[in-house]
Order: structure tokens, then sequence, then C-alpha cells
């Protein structure tokens, strides 16, 4: 299982020599360099034009993600990978990109509410279960004794703030011992660190996950982290904080290993909570679905369709009207979310999405328009008419979509027939469409929603999904459609 989790990863890396130079001691420097790059990817939005002829622009773009990175650390502003950069490069960190001079979310999330709920659904073995709960309501008070918020605990049901111990990457670093890059880069949800948040919202809003790869500790010490001090910073990200570029700051991205005895929030954390939380809080009543909208199926009804599936940064993402389902490489957890949580300006009720994960982009079509989108943001000029990717005005709109890595292609259906479209000249390929059957043995019907995973493609009809076979494009075996969710 370790191994396929491996291979996954470096698969998802494109890092095939990664896994190569794993059985090798020493590292070329070639690798070197493309490990940088990676981070820099990771963490500072860095893409790299694999198509661009002009090596030298995306070397001038490195130097500048590099320098943006220097003196967010604080580092000698130089745009060159000298060794304290290096050493920065592998600190353990929070999962959560760098943004320079930014504390908050996109769109600001905050709790619109005074009174917040958390609970704790597990405990480290590491600690006594009474320290753990001590670390944790102490991180709270940090955040209360500066703002109007007040942070009631539960012991059972559905709280805001939902806190959990679960066994990610064994990676603590970016890096293992022989210098290979790690860390898959999911959806600010980076694994390999020490523990991630996320920004208010309902549903996983607002919850904390702590690796349980980790020590951690009650005090602070050499051989483990120090929980309260992790616990605080997680909740300011509960909260709606971002990073800070000040040193010293909790929100700093870097653990700091810091004596926590009489332990006072900084300042620059006191100003980022306050821009948040100062302002009286209105009492808007919690958001609850209204009759418009319906709820959200069961994962293990064995009647659930899927409106689109798509992949994500290494997770896959099924969407159903509003709802979003979230399966992660690492966790067998199934997460819930609403689309608006992520692109609030989106219109739910997707018909396909697919992922060019080369360029880390994902595209959303519903009815004749798309849209495209970079993690949380939405890529500016959208949404777009899907006649410009070549559809004539006939098609109103897309049955599903998926990108086939091996071709550099991506299929798109339209009732019995599809289309292939060439991601690399950007435009669609003649001699389409085709009938879906002719190409596709044993699929004689309409594909709701499409995926590649592991080698095959996965066609959602219904409540069923059909597993065909990537090369030769057979139908292997026919599974229901909600088979991802460990039912
Ligand atoms: C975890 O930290 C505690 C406290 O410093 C220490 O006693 C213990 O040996 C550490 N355990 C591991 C596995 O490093």
């Amino acid at each position: 299982r370790e191994a396929k989790m491996e291979t996954k990863i470096l698969s998802f890396l494109g890092l095939l020599y990664v896994a190569c130079s794993c059985a090798f001691p020493v590292v070329p420097e070639k690798e070197k360099e493309d490990m940088q790059f990676k981070y820099l990817e990771n963490f500072y939005d860095f893409q790299d034009e694999k198509r661009s002829l002009f090596k030298a622009e995306n070397l001038d773009r490195m130097t500048d993600k590099i320098r943006e990175m220097q003196s967010f650390f604080g580092l000698e502003v130089t745009g060159e990978l000298n060794r304290k950069t290096l050493d920065m490069m592998k600190q353990p960190r929070c999962g959560i990109p760098d943004v320079r001079s930014y504390s908050t979310f996109p769109q600001s999330p905050r709790w619109k509410k005074e009174d917040v709920t958390y609970r704790i659904l597990n405990y480290t073995p590491d600690m006594l279960e009474d320290d753990v709960d001590e670390a944790i309501a102490k991180a709270f008070q940090l955040w209360s004794s500066v703002t109007p918020l007040r942070f009631t605990r539960l012991y059972s049901g559905e709280a805001d703030i939902m806190i959990s111990f679960a066994a990610g990457c064994k990676r603590t670093s970016l890096y293992d011992e022989k210098h290979n890059f790690l860390t898959p880069p999911l959806f600010f949800l980076v694994h390999g660190t020490l523990a991630h948040a996320y920004p208010p919202s309902r549903g996983i809003g607002g919850d904390a996950h702590f690796d349980e790869d980790e020590n951690w500790t009650k005090f602070t010490t050499n051989n483990g982290y120090n929980l309260f001090l992790v616990a605080a910073h997680e909740l300011g990200h509960s909260l709606g904080l971002g990073h800070s570029n000040v040193f010293g700051a909790l929100m700093y991205p870097i653990y700091m290993a810091v004596d926590t005895r009489n332990y006072r929030l900084p300042q620059d954390d006191i100003d980022g909570i306050q821009a948040l939380y100062e302002a009286p809080t209105e009492l808007l009543p919690r958001e609850e679905p209204t009759e418009m909208t319906p709820m959200r199926p069961e994962d293990c009804d064995p009647h659930l369709t899927f409106d689109a599936v798509t992949t994500l940064r290494g997770e896959i993402l099924f969407f159903k009207g509003s709802y979003v389902w979230r399966k992660s490489p690492f966790f067998s957890v199934i997460e819930h979310d609403t689309i608006s949580s992520f692109w609030p300006s989106l219109a739910a009720g997707f018909d396909a999405a697919y992922e060019v994960d080369k360029k880390d982009r994902v595209l959303f079509f519903k009815d004749d328009q798309y849209w495209a989108v970079s993690g949380y943001s939405i890529d500016s000029g959208f949404p777009k008419p899907i006649q410009n990717l070549g559809f004539p005005t006939s098609v109103r709109k897309i049955d599903a979509a998926v990108y086939d890595q091996n071709t550099k292609k991506t299929y798109f259906f339209v009732g019995s027939k599809y289309w292939s479209f060439n991601e690399n000249t950007q435009s669609m390929e003649s001699g389409y469409p085709r009938k879906i059957a002719a190409d596709f043995q044993g699929i004689g019907h309409t594909v709701d929603a499409a995926l590649q995973k592991n080698g095959y493609f996965y066609f959602f009809h219904g409540s069923n999904q059909y597993e065909i076979d990537l090369k030769n494009k057979k139908l292997v075996r026919i599974i229901k459609s909600n088979s991802w969710f460990n039912c």
C-alpha cells in the first residue's frame, strides 16, 4: 500500500526520475533544480511553462520567485539559491502557500457570529488527553482574548471547528534524507507538513488536522512540536488568517521553537485578527440549505449519480448540484463541501469538469460557458463561450469531459458522440465528433461524468461507472458510481 501511495505521489508530480534517484544516495544537480522548482511551484504559485520556447524567460521568472521567497523570509535578496535559502525550503512548515503581505484568505472569509464551537474528535497517543485538551483550549484563549469571539467545546455532533489527528504522509519536511522532494501539491492542503486548517465556512471550513506522524509535545522540546503553538497557528487559519511575513509572528509559516510559558500573542497577529473581528459582528442566522437546495445525498446511497468528476492536485472531486465530495489519496474519509466554499462566484450544477495537471488548471462547464481555475482563483477572462473551444453553435452544453494524459487530448461527450480536443495546439481535432460506441467498446449510452485515474477511464452513467482500459479503450468492469467512497 505504501509503495502504491509513493507511486501515486511520484506520478502525480510527474517526477519519475525521483523514483530512480531513491535508490542512489547522490542527487544530481538537475534533480535538485527540479525540486526547488517544485517548492516554488507549491508555495509561490510559480508555473513552469513547459511549452515555452523561451527558457531564459522561465529562468527570469524563477529568479523573481526566489527573490520573493527570500524577501518574505527576511533573507538577503539575491535571487540565487544559496545555502540559507535552501535550508529555509527544508524547514517544517504549515501547508498553506505564503502570500506576501496577506493576512486573510481570498474573499476574507470569517465567522459571522461570535459564538463558535469546536470539537476534539480524537487524541494523539503522544500526549495525555488532558494535556491535549489544555493545549487546544489555551490556543483558543489566545484568540478570544483579543476578539469578541467566544469558543465553546462540543462533545458530539457537528462543531464549527472540528479538530483531529490523522496520519498523513510520513514526512515532516518537503524533502527526505536524500533530499528528494516529496510533498504533493494538494489543494491548499499540503501533506507532509505539520498541520493544516481550512478558512471559515460551513462543512470542513474551520477544521484543523494535525499530522499524527509527528511527535506532539506539551512543552517546547527538541524532539517534537509544541501542540499549543501549532494549534494556535492553525486556529488562526480556522478564524480566517493567512500567513504573515513578520518574523516572530504566530502566523509566520515556519514553526519556531519558542518557550510557550506566559506566551502572548504577537502584535502582528492581534492586528490581523482584529482586522477581521474588531467590528461588532452582526449575528446572521446560520445559512441552511433552502428548499431550492436539495440536501446532499448520502455517500453510500446506491442511486447516487454525479454531474461532473475531476482530479484536482491529486484529489478526486465529485460534483452534484451545489455539493462536492473530496477523495484524498491519503485519507480514507471523504470530505464534504459546497462549490461556493471554494469558488463563491461559480454557479453550482456543473455539466463537466477536467484537469490538465501539467498546467495546474481545472476547467468547469455549465451550459454553453466554461471557467478555468487554479486552486482558489478563477482565471481572468472567464467565463468563455464553449464555441471558443471549437464547438459548433448547435452544441448547447456538454455532458462530460476527461483529459487523457497519454495523448494530451481532452474528450468531450455530447449525447451519443464525442469530440477530441488537442491540448497542445488548443484546437478541436478534425474527424470529430465520432460515435462513443465506435471507439469505446461497451459504451452504448451517454456519459454523465468522466475521470481518468490509475490507467483507466471511468465513465459515469446513472449510478454506475464503466471502467475502461486507457490503452485499448475496452470496458473492463462496471462498478457503482460511489465505489470510491468505501461503501
Ligand atoms: C516525543 O517528545 C517527548 C518529549 O520531548 C520525548 O520524551 C519523546 O521521546 C519523543 N518521542 C519521539 C518518538 O521522538
